[in-house]
């Protein structure tokens, strides 16, 4: 495309969108948003090919605005090898074929906009894949030239460096080093990937990486995306001298809980997104960035959305709570603490792609920590009913919540966690990695079902789709559930429309005493919520019961029921 079309589209896109100050779509929009994930290859495949595209999502969208949200966001569809299912990207700049085309991808923001839906793309910054230009550049120059310079080369300890620079473990399983041959055809220098061995990590000392990324930035802020979510955010800068680090056994994936972890939040990490943001607010619309930082409490959260930095970061200390009334108002207290205390939005969220699906870990006996999955062999396996119960549950209190939801495509079906996956259908790096001790996420990677009677259930025409779909899923499809009293898709639907209607992610959260101990209960403007953890039931105050997450009856909220009443 010339320039000159890109500042063309760039205005039309600009006259319908952005700066509509309006109350269906306010300034400073991700505050408020309720933000859909799609990750495209499982979400909506028009190809055939039996992985989701950028056609099935534009195809989609009515059903999306039917069921009420405010944006998407889109796991990555750039070019790449596919080896982390997209999050090794080899092209930034460009569409994977399997997912369409640039044309594709303007097609669908256009018809995304033109519904009001905003639409935020993934960016990982963290690392490229190791089939990107600049590290084959890298591995076919000598030790110390400026290709190796993009990524983190070093030379191996001890004889002959036969051992890797440093201890550090890969977040997949296995050593975080990968020795290269040299051009001479003897073993050379290590590289650094804190993931897959196919996923090398930049440099971020190295200036020419940061003037990269601005140009990926603007071209994809050229193209009109409304912002985007920023992988690993908390990676990047690596501490001086790569000194020694092994995780406690009891740490998350990602993050840890350490106050210092050489690879973690280092501080220098914080510029590169004050520079974004400069860049940002070149743009009009009210551009956003969010980061994926896993990080053990809110109050570390909020580092990265100071006011010069990023919009929003994930709530995973929120999304890790378990099902206990005490804990959950804990965390909400600190999270409208710490996040509003730098001047950003809580957000919430339960599922994405990397984590067991909330409708099955919430009913999980045994420990799962992040990205470990489950599977047939895994102990404590969740009841189905009782998972989906306190799902319902969960969400119905989470979008109560004043601030910005994120939402994981499937769960408005209720979709469990799949568990049954064959080993030689299994696709995540982090299955390989450990030769099968770690299941790793593809149980909540499964594509979803839209039709009950349709191959791959309305998934892809041909009826292929990249995992199995279990049998059970016919039921769950959205025709199954669409404008049926009760069903997961319109308690989704109502919950949204009456979070618009009563501005409640813009209100304010009032704890209320006396429903006990099991009882998450406030008031956010006229609505009030209980959401009843326990395992007797609570006493319904008066009001109008505007939604409720289960049935509701004899003037009593059930176990694992969440209600919201109106006092108008
Ligand atoms: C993020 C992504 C995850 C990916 C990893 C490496 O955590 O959400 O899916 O595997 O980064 O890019």
């Amino acid at each position: 495309m010339t320039s000159a079309e890109t500042v063309e589209r760039t205005d039309a896109f600009l006259a319908t969108v952005p700066d509509r100050a309006t109350e269906e779509s306010p300034a400073e929009w991700w505050r408020t948003a309720v933000i859909y994930q799609i990750y495209p290859r499982s979400f909506a495949d028009a190809s055939g090919d039996g992985i989701g595209d950028l056609p099935g999502i534009t195809a989609r969208l009515d059903d999306l605005a039917h069921l009420g949200i405010d944006a998407i966001w889109l796991s990555p569809f750039q070019r790449s090898p596919q080896k982390d299912a997209g999050y090794d990207v080899s092209d930034y700049c460009d569409v994977d074929p399997l997912f369409g085309t640039l044309a594709d991808f303007d097609a669908m923001l256009a018809a995304a906009h033109g519904r009001g839906i905003r639409v935020i793309v993934d960016l990982v910054p963290n690392h490229s894949s190791d089939q990107h230009e600049w590290f084959q550049q890298a591995l076919a120059a000598a030790p110390g030239s400026r290709e190796r310079a993009r990524y983190m080369f070093r030379d191996g300890a001890g004889e002959n460096g036969v051992l890797p620079p440093n201890n550090w473990e890969s977040v997949f399983g296995g050593p975080a080093w990968t020795r290269v041959i040299e051009a001479g055809g003897t073993p050379g220098q290590w590289y650094l990937h804190l993931f897959d061995s196919s996923q090398p990590d930049f440099d971020w000392s190295n200036e020419e990486v940061r003037e990269e990324f601005r140009r990926i930035l603007r071209f994809w802020l050229d193209r009109g995306v409304d912002g985007f979510r920023v992988d690993v955010a908390h990676g990047l800068i690596k501490a001086e001298g790569l000194p020694d680090y092994i995780p406690p056994a009891d740490a998350a994936s990602m993050g840890g809980e350490e106050a210092n972890v050489p690879y973690w939040g280092q501080e220098g990490v914080h510029d590169v997104y004050r520079d974004w943001r400069t860049i940002l607010e070149e743009y009009a619309g009210d551009r956003a960035l969010a980061a994926e930082a896993w990080l053990p409490t809110a109050d570390k959260t909020a580092l990265w959305v100071r006011s010069d930095e990023m919009h929003q970061a994930f709530n995973f200390p929120y999304l890790q709570t378990e099902w206990d009334a005490a804990d959950l108002r804990t965390v909400i207290d600190e999270s409208l603490r710490a996040f509003p205390g730098v001047g950003a939005p809580s957000t919430w969220v339960l599922s994405n792609h990397d984590v067991v699906r909330h409708a099955s870990r919430l009913a999980l006996t045994a420990e799962n920590p992040q990205g470990h999955g489950i599977g047939p062999d895994s102990p404590g396996k969740p009841i189905p009913e009782l998972g989906l119960r306190r799902a319902r549950a969960a969400t119905a209190l989470m979008l109560a919540l004043p601030g910005s939801a994120y939402l994981y495509q499937g769960e408005e079906l209720g979709l469990p966690e799949v568990i049954d996956i064959p080993g030689d259908a299994r696709q995540d790096p982090t299955w390989f990695r450990t030769n099968g001790e770690r299941y790793g996420r593809d149980g909540c990677r499964v594509p979803i079902p839209w039709t009950a009677d349709d191959p791959a259930y309305g998934f892809s025409p041909s009826g292929a789709s990249w995992l199995p779909q279990p049998a059970e899923w016919a039921k769950l499809a959205r025709t199954e559930q669409v404008g049926v009293e009760g069903s997961t898709l319109e308690l989704y639907r109502t919950l949204l429309a009456e979070r618009r209607a009563r501005s409640l992610g813009a209100g304010t959260l009032e704890w209320i005493d006396g429903f006990g101990p099991d009882a998450v209960a406030f008031r956010n403007g006229n609505v009030t919520v209980i959401a009843n953890t326990g395992s007797a039931a609570i006493a319904l105050p008066s009001g109008t019961v505007i939604a409720a997450s289960g049935p509701v009856a004899d003037g009593r909220i059930p176990a694992d029921t969440t209600v919201w009443l109106a006092q108008d």
